[in-house]
């Protein structure tokens, strides 16, 4: 495991995006994974500035996401589509067909998580996969629990999770209840993986998932096990690391 440690999460949003235009310019293309949330808001900003001064197109590349709420469709403005749309996408070049994200107003949702594992390895592998870490340990919405889970899967989002989201929602209560995310072992089959942490309430979780045992009561700690693991964090993140 790789660790960099950035001042703010600016420079480290400069840090991760230089990774991903490196491998776009070496490659000529390339599958990414993305996330959504606060973490990664500042790579794509970079990533948008880059395309903008011609530094790098995204015409080949294809890209897939990790989630999606369950019952939002990609207008919700909470939904991940949209964010991803809102980010990144409209602002680059890539092929609006070559965004994919679950589809959380699917009518059969056992049928929406085949479709997305067969997208997956269809699409695979992922070249570079980007993460943020929920304060509970979460990567992509794979929550705490007793074993880790494979494949893409419908998943009850844990109370805290709810709460941490919640700040993008009118009230708490808006936040949806469900999501469909990919699972772990398609996570740790990218190539490489970049995870992004900034603030101190992130400390007290990547010291548990980064130094501690391997567990699924914290799922962020299989990452340990990836061999191209890229964290890259400001100080307050790393605080109590050891
Ligand atoms: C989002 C995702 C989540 C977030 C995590 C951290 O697609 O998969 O795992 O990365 O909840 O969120 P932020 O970055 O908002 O702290």
């Amino acid at each position: 495991m790789k660790i960099i440690r950035v001042k703010n999460s600016l420079e480290g949003g400069a840090i991760a995006s230089r990774m991903i235009i490196d491998l776009i310019k070496e490659k000529g293309s390339a599958t990414l994974g993305f996330a959504t949330g606060s973490s990664p808001e500042t790579t794509y900003a970079h990533l948008v500035e880059a395309y903008k001064a011609g530094e790098v197109s995204f015409a080949d590349v294809r890209a897939v996401n990790l989630d999606e709420y369950v019952g939002l469709d990609g207008s919700h403005p909470q939904s991940y589509r949209y964010f991803m749309n809102e980010k990144l996408f409209s602002k680059i070049d890539v092929k609006r067909e070559n965004t994919y994200l679950p589809n959380g107003i699917a009518e059969d949702l056992t049928a929406e998580c085949e479709r997305y594992n067969r997208l997956i390895s269809t699409l695979s592998p992922i070249d570079i996969q980007l993460l943020g870490i929920g304060h509970n340990g979460h990567i992509g919405f794979n929550e705490p629990s007793e074993s880790f889970i494979d494949g893409t899967h419908v998943v009850e989002l844990s109370p805290s999770t709810i709460e941490a989201n919640s700040r993008f929602f009118e009230a708490e209560n808006d936040v949806p209840r469900r999501a469909i995310t990919m699972g772990i072992s398609q996570i740790m089959s990218a190539k490489s993986i970049i995870l992004l942490a900034f603030g101190e309430g992130k400390s007290e979780i990547l010291r548990a998932a980064l130094t501690r045992e391997i567990t699924p009561h914290i799922p962020a700690s299989i990452l340990q096990k990836h061999e191209n693991l890229t964290v890259i964090a400001d100080r307050e993140a790393l605080a109590k690391f050891d």
